[in-house]
Order: C-alpha cells, then sequence, then structure tokens
C-alpha cells in the first residue's frame, strides 16, 4: 500500500517543472518578476502601520524583537594548523576518505578547537546563578538543571502541557560511558533512558527523572540496555487524555529500524512502553511526530537506507499509523527531521547524513503536509562559512513555537561529542520564519514564494524580558 501511494510521490519529485516549462522560460521569468513586485509591494504595505486597534503595538512589538533576534553575529575561528598525530580516540569519519578539515579537528577531542566547542564547567549555565546572565543561552556551554547537574535530554523535544501550563523538554539520557559494540561500530552508549525536565520559561529546567527506562534482564525487550533508543518525542492526544512517546528503536548495529510507542497518563510518566514496528513495513531510523492545529498527528522518518522521509498519518488514538504514506525528499538522504507550522505553511529542518559529524542543514517546506516539500536550503545565517555549513556544528532535532511570538521560534540541535556521548552539548538558537526563500523554484515554478527560513547565530541570547512565555 504505501508503495502505490509512496510512487506517486516519486513521480512528482523525478518531473521537474523546469522541464515542462523550458520552452518558455522567457515569459515564466517575466511573471515571476511581476510576482515578485507585487509581493514585495504588499509586504511593504503590510509594514505601514494599519489604523485598526491594537495592530500597531503588536506588530511593532513583534518588529524590535525580530530584530534583535536576527542580528547577525560573524565569528572569527581560529584554525590551529594541522597536526601530524591525531589522538588514536579520535573518532573516525564515515564514507570515503577526505582530506583532513575542520571537521575532523572539531570530532578529535584532544585538539584545541574541540575544547572551544565544548567548554568546561565553568562557563555552564546555572540558574541557580541568577545575575546578569539570567535567562541567557549560550549554545554549546555546559547547562545545569535546578540541582547542578547537566541536563540530559539529547535529541529531544519540547511538548508544552496546556493542562499544568508547562513545557517539558524529553530527550535521551546519555549519562553512561562511550564505547563500540565491536571495531567497526559507531560510538554509543546503553540505553538508560529518556529524561523529561519541565521548566514555566524555557531556560530553567527541573528534573522529573528518568520517565521510560532501559531494560537490564530481558534481553530480548526493544529497550534492552544492550539496544538503541533515540530521538523521543511526546504529544498529547485531547481524545484519549494520555501523552504518547514516539522514538527510533534499534539493535546495536542500526539494522532492526523501528519506531517504538509509549503512553502515560502524566507528563512526567511513568511512560508505558507498548510495542515497536516497522511503520508501513518500511524501515524507520531518524524519526519526529507532529500534531496539527486540527489534532491530527504524523510519523516522519528515514527510511530506504535514510535515502528518503516517509510521512504518515497516526491512528486517532496516536499508537500506530495508518495505510496512508508519502515518500518525501526522495535520493536526498536527509535525517534528523524537525517539523514546524507558521500561517498554514509547513516547514521541516534536517540534515544530512554523517554519523555524528556535524554537516550542513536544510529547510523545506509544503502547502499540505503530506507534500510535496520543497527545499529551500540552507538557513544557517551568521557565525561564519564553516558555522552555516555544520549547522553551528550540531544537528536539529526539534523546532519549538513561542506562544505570543508569532513567527518566532526556538531551533534546538544537539552537537554531538562522539568521544564522550553524556558531554554532548544544546544549541539552541533563535529561528524566524519571513522573507523570500533563497531556492522557491523546485517543481511549483515559484508558485507560491515560500518565506524563508532563518536560524540566525548567537554566542549568547535571550528573549525580551517583556515576553511572558506561557501566554
Ligand atoms: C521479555 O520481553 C519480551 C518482549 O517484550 C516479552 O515478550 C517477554 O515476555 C519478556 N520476558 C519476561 C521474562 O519478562
Ligand atoms: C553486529 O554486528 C557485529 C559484526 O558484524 C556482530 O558481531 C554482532 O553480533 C552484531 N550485533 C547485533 C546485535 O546484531
Ligand atoms: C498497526 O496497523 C497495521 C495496519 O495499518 C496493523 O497491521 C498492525 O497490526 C497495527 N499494529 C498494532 C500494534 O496495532
Amino acid at each position: 500500500m504505501g508503495e502505490t501511494a509512496g510512487s506517486r510521490a516519486v513521480s512528482l519529485n523525478s518531473h521537474p517543472a523546469a522541464r515542462t516549462f523550458s520552452g518558455t522560460r522567457c515569459s515564466v521569468s517575466l511573471v515571476l518578476w511581476s510576482l515578485v513586485g507585487c509581493i514585495l509591494m504588499v509586504h511593504f504595505y503590510s509594514l505601514i502601520p494599519q489604523k485598526d486597534k491594537g495592530e500597531i503595538r503588536i506588530g511593532s512589538s513583534h518588529l524590535s524583537v525580530t530584530r534583535e533576534l536576527e542580528e547577525v553575529e560573524e565569528e572569527n575561528l581560529y584554525l590551529p594548523p594541522p597536526r601530524g598525530k591525531r589522538s588514536p580516540r579520535a573518532v573516525k569519519r564515515r564514507g570515503p576518505r577526505k582530506p583532513y578539515s575542520v571537521v575532523d579537528e572539531f570530532l578529535d577531542e584532544s585538539s584545541e578547537l574541540h575544547a572551544l566547542f565544548f567548554p568546561d564547567r565553568k562557563s555552564a549555565i546555572d540558574p541557580n546563578k541568577r545575575g546578569k546572565d539570567s535567562m541567557y543561552y549560550y549554545p554549546g556551554r555546559l547547562w545545569l538543571d535546578t540541582e547542578g547537574n547537566p541536563i540530559q535530554a539529547h535529541g529531544g523535544g519540547i511538548l508544552f502541557d496546556w493542562r499544568t501550563e508547562t513545557y517539558y523538554w524529553y530527550g535521551e539520557n546519555k549519562d553512561g560511558p562511550t564505547y563500540q559494540a565491536h571495531r567497526r561500530a559507531a560510538a554509543r552508549i546503553d540505553i538508560i533512558g529518556v529524561s523529561c525536565y519541565s521548566s514555566k520559561d524555557l531556560w530553567e529546567w527541573t528534573n522529573e527523572g528518568i520517565v521510560l527506562s532501559g531494560e537490564g534482564t530481558n534481553a530480548t525487550h526493544d529497550l534492552h540496555v544492550s539496544n538503541v533508543l533515540e530521538r523521543p518525542k511526546v504529544i498529547y492526544n485531547d481524545k484519549s487524555g494520555q501523552y504518547v512517546m514516539w522514538m527510533h528503536i534499534d539493535d546495536a548495529n542500526y539494522t532492526k529500524a523501528s519506531a517504538g510507542v509509549a503512553v502515560s497518563d502524566s507528563p512526567t510518566g511513568p511512560f508505558t512502553y507498548l510495542y515497536s514496528m516497522r511503520p508501513h513495513d518500511f524501515e524507520s531510523r531518524d524519526m519526529t511526530i507532529f500534531k496539527d492545529d486540527d489534532g491530527k498527528a504524523y510519523l516522519i522518518y528515514s527510511s530506504e537506507d535514510n535515502s528518503e522521509l516517509h510521512i504518515g498519518p497516526l491512528t486517532d488514538d496516536y499508537l500506530n499509523v495508518t495505510r496512508v504514506m508519502r515518500r518525501i525528499l526522495v535520493g536526498r538522504h536527509r535525517e534528523a527531521p524537525a517539523l514546524f507550522k507558521y500561517e498554514g505553511t509547513y516547514y521541516m529542518i534536517t540534515s544530512g547524513c554523517t554519523g555524528w559529524a556535524p554537516n550542513r542543514a536544510l529547510a523545506h517546506a509544503a502547502e499540505s503536509i503530506m507534500g510535496p516539500w520543497e527545499t529551500m536550503g540552507n538557513p544557517c545565517v551568521g557565525g561564519n562559512k564553516i558555522f552555516r555549513s555544520t549547522t553551528f556544528f550540531a544537528q536539529s532535532t526539534f523546532v519549538v513555537p513561542l506562544p505570543g511570538l508569532p513567527g518566532s521560534f526556538i531551533f534546538m540541535a544537539d552537537r554531538w561529542k562522539p568521544a564522550e556521548l553524556r558531554d554532548s552539548r544544546y544549541v539552541w538558537l533563535p529561528l524566524t520564519v519571513g522573507g523570500v526563500a533563497d531556492e522557491p523554484l523546485e517543481y511549483n515554478f515559484g508558485f507560491p514564494l515560500w518565506s524563508r527560513v532563518s536560524i540566525y547565530w548567537h554566542r549568547r541570547w535571550r528573549f525580551p524580558e517583556e515576553w511572558q512565555r506561557t501566554t
């Protein structure tokens, strides 16, 4: 069934509009430019303060907020000369042998560059030390919870729970030793479980404990410590009143390639593990779930050896997929999907597939969540060229909508440290939607003109004080 639905999406993908319209490219571009003109006029008009009550205040305060978040910060990176010797524990990158690069240097735990990107505990973000750093995000620094321990919520996602007016951050607890299962395997840690942290302001996080634990004794269980649990995400089902968690379940060699499901009556667990499956009978590795405004939820997962993504609606209880599935971004080899919606358009950030090594992010957009999805280019702004080509040395995991700040989001990413996975860091940055996209002409020949998704590099940033995060 998935095959039939999928092949339709494939044929769309392999049928570039450019070819169909090649004979009339001239007139098409004329139409396009007039369209751009129109849109710019409409855009400028919308910037002129309108006389409607309340409109001006909201509009201008939003503008001043995003102006601050959209400041472009440059970074001068000092690159030490390449050294002959590398640490024997330095992580080898997958794929064909490439010249020694900045990314290798970054992954080599004995390098100066490595230390720069993983600063020690002295500079940790500490909610108990308020003062001048209060409410500031420092991407890449250690981040402590209210008890003073480093937050363990990797590959995570955030649920805003309307019932308790609280944010819950779920992620992989990786607080164990990093090792290789065998000589050719990737660095791993045993399954400890899914951590949950709660917060009212998205900055000060209280540890709610492990809400889904690894299984110590039963070796055939999906959650046996020797297996893999990655990218847990939780959504609330309004009909059943249950919190539903989906996650990537795998064996140490990543051959099981399944999606697991767990449920709880409370956002802080404990979650009951139900089962894993291969959705639509396909491999499923990196994944996320997305709950739409109408209460319908979707599973998005990397499949076919990570060469494409699949998307399909969940059943009404969110505990299974339905028979409907579309293949998207076919042949593009994307993973780590993070999906969000703004003004009726769906957006997604993905990464390339290079194991623990960072790579270039891409932003995608779609009118309908089931596709077709168009690729809009690299959303990263600021830093420097290397920062932008490595997603600021991190990998996407989630995009948090901010109530009361339309068009502004938090981009959540993981700066993996394969030599010591528990010490991987969080890179949170402001993400905004607006302006004209870089690469909008894939197969809709310019209709519609998507808004650009931008992730702005900041060494240090915060939201404006006046913004109340739970309103
Ligand atoms: C071990 O896990 C499997 C799979 O979940 C289950 O079927 C089996 O009953 C479990 N065995 C024990 C002894 O709990
Ligand atoms: C993983 O692969 C290695 C080497 O191919 C093999 O020895 C090991 O048994 C495999 N482990 C699992 C859990 O499949
Ligand atoms: C999920 O749905 C499929 C049919 O779409 C069915 O074959 C499968 O048994 C269901 N899985 C569970 C765990 O209910």
